[in-house]
């Protein structure tokens, strides 16, 4: 019987791509096959998140849950961005922790799996150029690392303390990864990275004349390829080129992240995010002219140390301006190792206020936003069936549809009229 390995994913997709690594280690390497029912696992892994509070203090809770019902003689490794940040506090605090593996090491899970006690958390630690095996949960689209690490130093953002600085991944290996995955069926490619549209600036080996948009053409340019989105990329490097390529490559899906964090550019400036409101929107509305049915998504964080109700304001004034088709809040959560996390702090009930006045605000403009969706018809990429039933899939500009349907389904991109526009989903019909 082959050994098995649970592994729980938290956070953002470049965690989902973390998960995708070591279970191609373990699973071409170690002999793994995977479990989703963790109390059958010889080996338990925890890829967790550290961006917020929250997760963190559920952390050693949930591993007192996993050692409770585990298997006799099961492991239980932490990995992710909380690894990197609390090392070998972890072991102490839980000693049934085997291995702690930060999100900077991942090519090192078959070292640390043999250790117990091992703590690899070295966030110099430059993995590249490593050669990972070959696994993907989802055989339509397939994520492709293109840098690791951060180099902004945004100061509520604890990341660039957890992944380290930023490196780009060598055009070749990413072109070579896109290939191997359309061999496997894949038709779209997401392209993921802490800042993808600095790509380029910073390679192992120094500098290489390449930038992220080159790179869209290349990815673009290989056969089999029909949909390419990425994720993140940052306001501040949205020049003209970037925008140009976006709009003009047609196989760049017309769905783009912009993070705004906050619309004062003086909490912009403290959050050392590197443009003003006055940037931002000159992006946004540039991008809503060259791309008509373009969907913009954002982040944004309430509460940040100072925040007045002007500043709010503005943060108010962006989202009536660019109206983002999809918004994700947060009440800004201090976490250690950066600045604002030692600035004097709003009070939480003002925060909750703000944050619930925002989210009310934009659940509004999305309910417009949807109901004009009626009678359009989209190129819809059907890649999941739907727990409720039916096949969903995105539109090319990433809006989530859905119709009645099966397997046979999968992998298709065919046309979709909407006839009922809901707030987070798009139900039509195939025409
Ligand atoms: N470069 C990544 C950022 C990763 S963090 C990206 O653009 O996706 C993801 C989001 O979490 C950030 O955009 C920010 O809105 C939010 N976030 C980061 N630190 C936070 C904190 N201390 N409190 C609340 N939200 C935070
Ligand atoms: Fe965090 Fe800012 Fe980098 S939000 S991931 S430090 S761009």
């Amino acid at each position: 019987m082959s050994k098995k390995l649970f592994i729980e994913t938290l956070g953002c997709a470049m965690n989902s791509r973390d998960s995708e690594h070591m279970m191609a280690e373990l699973t071409k390497k170690e002999g793994y096959t995977l479990t989703s029912d963790f109390k059958t696992a010889d080996l338990i892994l925890i890829n967790t998140c550290s961006v917020r509070e929250k997760p963190v203090q559920k952390l050693f809770s949930e591993i007192g849950q996993f050692n409770k019902h585990k298997k006799d003689g099961a492991k239980i490794g932490v990995c992710g961005c909380t690894a990197s940040h609390l090392g070998e506090e972890i072991i102490k605090r839980a000693p049934v922790v085997d291995f702690v593996l930060g999100a900077r090491n991942v090519s090192k899970i078959r070292d640390v799996l043999h250790k117990k006690g091992a703590v690899e958390v070295d966030i110099n630690h430059d993995e590249s150029e490593f050669a990972f095996g070959e696994f993907r949960n989802s055989s339509f689209k397939a994520m492709v690392n293109i840098s690791i690490g951060c180099d902004k130093q945004c100061s509520f953002c604890i990341v660039p303390h957890t992944r380290g600085d930023e490196i780009s991944i060598p055009a070749e290996l990413i072109i070579n990864e896109a290939k191997k995955a359309v061999q496997s069926g894949a038709k779209e490619i997401f392209l993921l990275g802490q800042n993808v549209n600095n790509y380029g600036a910073k390679f192992s080996n120094g500098k290489k004349d390449i930038d992220f948009p080159d790179l869209l053409n290349m990815v673009s340019d290989i056969d089999g390829v029909q949909r390419i989105r990425f994720t993140s990329p940052h306001p501040l490097h949205m020049d003209d080129k970037f925008l140009q390529t976006f709009a003009n490559n047609p196989k760049v899906c017309k769905s783009m992240h912009m993070p705004l964090q906050s619309g004062s550019s003086r909490i912009l400036k403290e959050m050392k995010r590197g443009y003003s409101k006055e940037w931002f929107l000159d992006r946004a509305l540039k991008l809503r002219d060259l791309v008509p049915d373009v969907h913009i998504s954002s982040d944004i964080i309430i509460g940040f140390p100072g925040e007045s109700e002007e500043d709010f304001s503005d943060t108010l004034d962006v989202l009536e301006k660019v109206r983002f088709e999809q918004l994700f809040s947060f009440k800004y959560s201090p976490r250690p190792l950066t600045k604002a996390a030692d600035m004097v702090q709003v009070d939480a009930s003002v925060a909750s206020r703000r944050l619930s006045e925002l989210q009310a605000r934009h659940t509004e403009i999305l309910d417009e936003i949807s109901l004009c969706q009626k009678d359009k018809v989209f190129d819809v990429y059907f890649e999941e069936l739907r727990s409720e039933g039916g096949v969903g899939g995105r539109s090319d500009n990433g809006f989530m549809v859905q119709v009645e349907g099966s397997e046979e389904l999968l992998g298709t991109t065919l046309p979709v009229k909407i006839t009922n526009p809901r707030r987070m989903v798009l139900y039509g019909e195939v025409v």
